[in-house]
């Protein structure tokens, strides 16, 4: 009470100087603040880009040991990275379906060519062995859990768990989707249309996933009728699409066809400037 007496009242004056220390300090603080949180967006997006540094990385690895998987894993990749994009998956689920889909064959890398043509028990612990090679890298459990089911059907009969639905992650059903497409192309004779409507009848993938696919093909071929532009490199801009495999003079697989141009793709192919075949010249789909 005593306290309260003895108390010396404050000026206008005081309470305009503590009024203003205060807002200066707030202010400080708001400004630290934001500098922190701009620091620790530019670090992940730097993590972010090393991490997809070594994913292309590892595909080229992949592309170099066995050049008919790298080339599976990669147009794998950017198809499932369209279709992704076409679903509206938000930024983070897109990035892990391009991964998963550049690494899904991780564990059969130099294996017996029968494996990779899908038979006998490795094959169907590939999966499996594929998902334990990633969940080995800290923080990569969901990438990990994608990849070990990219082998699951929608109607139950797929591998390892028979998982059916929409219980197999979407991603995964969208990996599972890409890939099937792509070996069937691979093994020839059938049209682009024809290989989505056998894999429709078969019963196997997520209808929702091949109907996107259908609607990407479509408009890849209508891009293809309207022919095609050959362009420098100074000439490339954002939301260009290839429309041939970018290849290195090594005959490597920088980038597949229909990869869509942003400014990190345009870096990395600028980066390899003079490796480029054609004098740098780059064949993109006119819109
Ligand atoms: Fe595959
Ligand atoms: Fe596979």
């Amino acid at each position: 009470m005593n306290k309260e007496k003895d108390r010396i009242p404050l000026t206008d004056e005081d309470r305009d100087s503590m009024l203003k220390e205060c807002r200066s300090a707030y202010s400080r603080r708001t400004d630290q603040f934001t500098r922190l949180l701009q620091q620790s967006k530019e670090l992940t997006g730097k993590l972010r880009r090393n991490f997809e540094g070594m994913v292309e990385l590892l595909n080229d690895v992949i592309a170099q040991a066995d050049p008919a998987m790298g080339g599976h894993a990669k147009r794998g990749a950017a198809l499932a990275r369209r279709v992704a994009y076409a679903m509206r998956l938000n930024p983070d689920r897109r990035r892990l379906v391009f991964y998963a889909a550049s690494l899904h064959d991780l564990s059969l890398i130099g294996s017996p060519k029968e494996w990779q043509r899908g038979e006998g028990d490795a094959w169907t612990s590939h999966p499996a062995r594929s998902a334990e090679m990633i969940a080995s890298v800290e923080n990569l459990s969901r990438l990990a859990a994608v990849v070990g089911a990219h082998h699951e059907c929608w109607d139950g009969s797929g591998f390892p768990e028979g998982s059916a639905g929409e219980a197999i992650p979407l991603e995964s059903r969208i990996v599972a989707a890409v890939v099937a497409y792509d070996r069937k192309i691979l093994t020839g004779g059938s049209s682009p249309e024809d290989v989505v409507s056998e894999l429709e009848s078969g019963g196997t993938c997520d209808t929702a996933v091949l109907k996107v696919l259908r609607k990407i093909i479509h408009t890849s071929s209508e891009r293809r009728k309207r022919g095609d532009r050959l362009l420098t490199l100074d000439e490339l801009a954002p939301g260009m699409l290839l429309a041939d495999d970018l290849l290195l003079q090594s005959g490597l697989v920088l980038f597949p066809r229909e990869t869509i141009l942003d400014e990190e793709t345009l870096t990395r192919i600028r980066s390899f400037g003079k490796m480029l075949p054609e004098e740098g010249l780059i064949r993109i789909f006119s819109r």
